[in-house]
This record gives structure tokens, C-alpha cells and sequence, in this order.
């Protein structure tokens, strides 16, 4: 099995990026990690889908893969629970990240692996002399000359066909050629309005499927049995619903700055997600006023993980506009979803998209 397949399970997918007004939705199951997974000792009595999330962010963190610290039997199964002297070295840093932010920054998560570590391993013990300052953090910008966010949202809303048009669309089936880094993989995706979604992801026979039923997360991969918990942010954020109707899986935008995005002049608009465990950014082309990139930081219980989706290649279905394509890069590498059909308003039953038992 290669390093896609568990990445998968790594949930860290897509971010396509979901509830009600400010709180995110209570899942209705909480399986404590040292249930669900083997040799937990340094993330005991957090949720067991809080994990992958912060393996994600001590890959990125590192600039590394999961190689860099878990084992992988002869035949390439991974032994996520086998312990590994990088393993222990990193259990050794999350008590050490924890004291330096409850001895100093009050308990919150100020300094995280990524503080240090800046993408390497090894961290630079000695100033880097000669190199350019390190990127400002964007700033508001306002003034008449930028709309407010709401109007991006509305005229982003008129760009791909409106709400009337969207709101005819109740789901949507589409197959996607996918490519994880360098693994090939067919994807279904199947979502209903306002955010249901049901993932199915084919690496030939091995199938990984996530759902999300609008309150619980789930998934379930090849080759195992048990239903595992997933992080509800994650999973909705695989339906297209996220990007066609951001009404409904944002509580508020706000505010907006101009930057540049492969050369086009783009507004960059803060959004709260539903979901209070995300942090997000949508970039509107200027001149389409088309989405072109959703940035989301994940706080997990490591700190804050970054990753993007590029949408191009807006197509119409019905009369709304579909990005056919979608590139999500994360810290661990990047995905492409090439989609090849798209099918509107099939027949789809709620319980499609429920935690199956096991
Ligand atoms: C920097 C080191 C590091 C990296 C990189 C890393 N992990 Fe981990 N992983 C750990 C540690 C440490 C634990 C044990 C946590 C504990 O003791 O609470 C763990 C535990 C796990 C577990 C639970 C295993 C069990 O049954 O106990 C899984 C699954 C897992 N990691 C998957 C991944 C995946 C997938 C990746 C790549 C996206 C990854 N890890 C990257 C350090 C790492
Ligand atoms: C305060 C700074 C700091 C923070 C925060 C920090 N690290 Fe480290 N880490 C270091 C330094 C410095 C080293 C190198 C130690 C050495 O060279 O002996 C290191 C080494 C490591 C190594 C061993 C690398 C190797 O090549 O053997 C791992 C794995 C690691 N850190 C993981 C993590 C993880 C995961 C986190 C977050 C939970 C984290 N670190 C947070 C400073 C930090």
C-alpha cells in the first residue's frame, strides 16, 4: 500500500471544504483516540478523529512524509502503531510544545511544531544571514476602492449562473480522474443540497469512502472492517456545495484585501466557517469574479495546518457554473480532480450519506 493510501485516511484530502450559525456541528460519536487506535500516549483522551489531523500538521510542519516516522512492513503495510525512534522524538516535542505554550503563552497554542521546525526536520539553530525576511502576514485593507466581501459573495453568486439557478440543483453526482501526487485514482463524488456528501475514492480494487451526513463524519477504508470517526470539517468540505452555495457553510465574511494569484488581481476575503475549528480565506478573480482559491487553516491539537483548493475550468451544468477542475495542496503533497461527469439532480436518499454500522 503506498503513502496515498493512508493518506486518505489522513483525511487531509480535499479540504473542499459546513452547520449553523457559529458553533460546529456536535458530532454524535467521540470515540476517545486510544480506542479507536492501537499505541496512543501523548494524544490520550482526545477525540480519535483529531488524529490524523495532527499528523497532518507534524508532516507539514517537518516537511516530511509519514515515512519519516512511522514503519511500513515488508509488503508496504503500514505500522502506524509500531513505535520508531522519530515517533518517540515527536512525542517528545508535543510534551515539550505544551509546556513551553502553558508556561508562557497561557495555555494556547502559540508555539507549534511549525514555529520551529519551519518545513525542515531539523530545525536552523543559527540566524539565516542573507536571506530575505520572511513574508508579512496580509493585512486589511479598506477604503472605497474595495467592495465589501458580501458584494464578492453576491457577485460571485451571479458569476456562476445565481442562487435561483444553484437552488434548482438539489445533488450532484460527479466522477472525477483523480491523481494523488503520483498515485492515479477514480473519484465519486456525491452530494445533496445543503451539504450532505458521500466520497468514494478507487485505487483499482481498494475503495476509501468518507461521508458526511450533515452532523457525524465518517469513513471507511479497504481492507477494514470498522467504521472509523473523521473530523466533520474535512469531510464537508468535499461537496461542491461548499463552493456553490458558501452561504450556507460560512456564518460571515469578512474583510478584503487585493493581492495577485498566478498573475491576475484577486480579492481575498476572510470567511468564518461554520466549522469553528477553521480558519479560511476565498480568493475571487477580479474581473470573472469567479472562486480560483479557498485557503483553510485547520487548528488541530498541534497547531494550525495550512492547505488550499484551486478550482478552474468552470463549466455549466444546468445553468450553474462547475469548476471541472480542482487542485487541493496540502503539506504532504497535491491532489488533482479532473472531473469527467457531472450529473445534476439524480435520485439520492439521506441514508446514503449515514455512518454505516460496524
Ligand atoms: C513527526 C512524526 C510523525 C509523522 C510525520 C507522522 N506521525 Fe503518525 N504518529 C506519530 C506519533 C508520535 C504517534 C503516536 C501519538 C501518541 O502517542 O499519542 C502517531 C500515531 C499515528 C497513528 C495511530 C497509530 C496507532 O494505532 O496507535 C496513525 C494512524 C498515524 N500516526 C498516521 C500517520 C499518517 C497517515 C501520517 C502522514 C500523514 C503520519 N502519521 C505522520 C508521529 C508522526
Ligand atoms: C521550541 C522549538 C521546537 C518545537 C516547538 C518543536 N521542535 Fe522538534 N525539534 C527541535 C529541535 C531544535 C530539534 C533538533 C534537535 C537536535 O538536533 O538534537 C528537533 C527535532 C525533532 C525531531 C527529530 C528530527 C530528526 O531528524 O531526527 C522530530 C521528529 C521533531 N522534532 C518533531 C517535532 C514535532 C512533531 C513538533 C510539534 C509537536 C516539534 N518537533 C516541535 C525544536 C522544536
Amino acid at each position: 500500500m503506498t503513502i496515498r493510501t493512508a493518506f486518505f485516511h489522513a483525511g487531509s484530502l480535499a479540504l473542499f471544504t459546513a452547520a449553523l450559525a457559529g458553533a460546529a456541528p456536535r458530532a454524535q460519536t467521540d470515540t476517545p483516540a486510544e480506542k479507536q487506535y492501537k499505541n496512543i500516549k501523548v494524544f490520550t483522551g482526545s477525540p480519535a478523529k483529531e488524529i490524523l489531523p495532527a499528523m497532518n500538521a507534524m508532516t507539514a510542519a517537518l516537511g516530511v512524509k509519514c515515512t519519516f516516522c512511522h514503519a511500513q512492513d515488508d509488503k508496504g503495510q503500514w505500522q502506524f502503531e509500531k513505535d520508531t525512534e522519530k515517533k518517540d522524538t515527536a512525542r517528545e516535542m508535543v510534551t515539550m510544545m505544551r509546556k513551553i505554550n502553558s508556561d508562557n503563552f497561557q495555555g494556547n497554542m502559540t508555539v507549534t511544531c511549525a514555529t520551529c521546525h519551519q518545513g525542515h526536520s531539523s530545525p536552523n539553530r543559527f540566524a539565516p544571514l542573507g536571506q530575505p525576511p520572511a513574508s508579512e502576514r496580509p493585512t486589511a485593507t479598506t477604503g472605497s476602492a474595495i467592495p465589501t466581501a458580501d458584494s464578492l459573495v453576491d457577485k460571485y453568486m451571479q458569476a456562476i449562473g445565481g442562487p435561483v439557478a444553484v437552488a434548482k440543483i438539489q445533488t450532484l453526482d460527479m466522477k472525477a480522474d483523480a491523481q494523488f501526487d503520483t498515485t492515479p485514482a477514480k473519484v465519486e463524488i456525491i452530494s445533496k443540497a445543503p451539504g450532505k456528501v458521500l466520497n468514494t475514492m478507487m485505487f483499482g480494487p481498494a475503495t476509501y469512502v468518507r461521508g458526511y451526513d450533515g452532523a457525524v463524519a465518517w469513513g471507511k477504508d479497504a481492507g477494514n472492517p470498522a467504521v472509523a470517526d473523521e473530523s466533520a470539517s474535512e469531510i464537508a468540505f468535499y461537496s461542491p456545495y461548499s463552493y456553490l452555495s458558501p452561504r450556507s457553510f460560512y456564518t460571515s465574511f469578512q474583510r478584503v484585501r487585493k493581492d495577485t494569484l498566478d498573475g491576475k488581481d484577486v480579492y481575498v476575503v476572510g470567511a468564518q466557517s461554520k466549522f469553528d475549528n477553521l480558519r479560511q480565506r476565498l480568493y475571487f478573480d477580479v474581473n470573472t469574479g469567479l472562486l480560483v482559491r479557498v485557503w483553510t487553516a485547520t487548528n488541530t491539537l498541534v497547531g494550525a495546518v495550512p492547505g488550499t483548493e484551486d478550482y478552474s475550468d468552470y463549466r455549466d451544468v444546468n445553468g450553474v457554473k462547475i469548476p471541472f477542475k480542482v487542485v487541493d495542496t496540502t503539506g504532504e503533497g497535491v491532489n488533482t480532480f479532473t472531473f469527467t461527469t457531472v450529473t445534476p439532480n439524480a435520485d439520492v436518499p439521506d441514508s446514503k450519506f449515514a455512518r454505516p454500522k460496524g
